[in-house]
């Protein structure tokens, strides 16, 4: 019963559509409708602004975070908190309040995993920030991450209770999941024509 209301929670928390709720709150603007029209931080940056989009990101991160944190303090491990926080990343890019659609899921995991295994997304971001700033894809900058996850996640320590096959099975769904929802992107990398970090419209 205990983790039927924490999956509850994760899918509602991650359901919730932080960058089109700030976007229209603040903006009036639905950022589903510009940029590239996906509901994250990077588009919100890209339509709304630097501010917005470094809201949207910690927003998107800490309701990651939050509930398998909650579900952890509450006795939850092992694979069951991973499933929580599997079921949060699913909230995020199949979101109730948006017909069951939603984001990429990049900055939710940033949240799910900065808990589960810092040491792996210390490593990740770091990677992420160097792709993405020599770059300018934050698109690429998202698929090598997500790509590279569950590589680390076989090489490096992981909490002996969460199980390192479970992180593992986990790390490589996650990163086929976000790698997928990146297909548009993957699309307009390879033609030359994905949008750059910084550069106006
Ligand atoms: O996290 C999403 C990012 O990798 C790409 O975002 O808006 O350029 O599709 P976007």
């Amino acid at each position: 019963v205990k983790l039927i209301i924490f999956l509850i929670i994760a899918y509602f928390m991650g359901s919730i559509p932080t960058g089109v709720v700030i976007g229209k709150k603040f903006k009036g603007i639905d950022i589903r409708e510009h940029g590239s029209k996906n509901t994250g931080a990077t588009n919100a940056y890209r339509v709304l602004g630097k501010q917005y989009g470094i809201i949207v990101l910690l927003a998107d991160a800490l309701k990651g975070y939050l509930p398998v944190f909650l579900a952890h303090l509450a006795g939850i491990n092992g694979w069951q908190l991973i499933l929580v926080g599997l079921v949060t990343i699913v909230g995020h890019t199949l979101s109730m309040f948006l017909k069951f659609k939603g984001g990429k899921g990049v900055a939710t995991s940033l949240g799910v995993f900065l808990y589960l295994v810092p040491n792996i997304v210390l490593i990740l971001v770091a990677v992420f920030i160097l792709i993405a700033f020599s770059t300018k894809y934050v698109s690429l900058a998202s698929v090598s991450a997500a790509g590279l996850f569950p590589i680390l996640v076989l090489f490096m320590p992981v909490k002996p209770e969460l199980g390192k096959w479970n992180m593992f099975g986990f790390a490589l769904i996650i990163a086929l999941f976000v790698i997928f929802k990146h297909r548009s992107n993957i699309q307009r990398l390879l033609h030359g024509n994905e949008n750059k970090f910084g550069a106006k419209k």
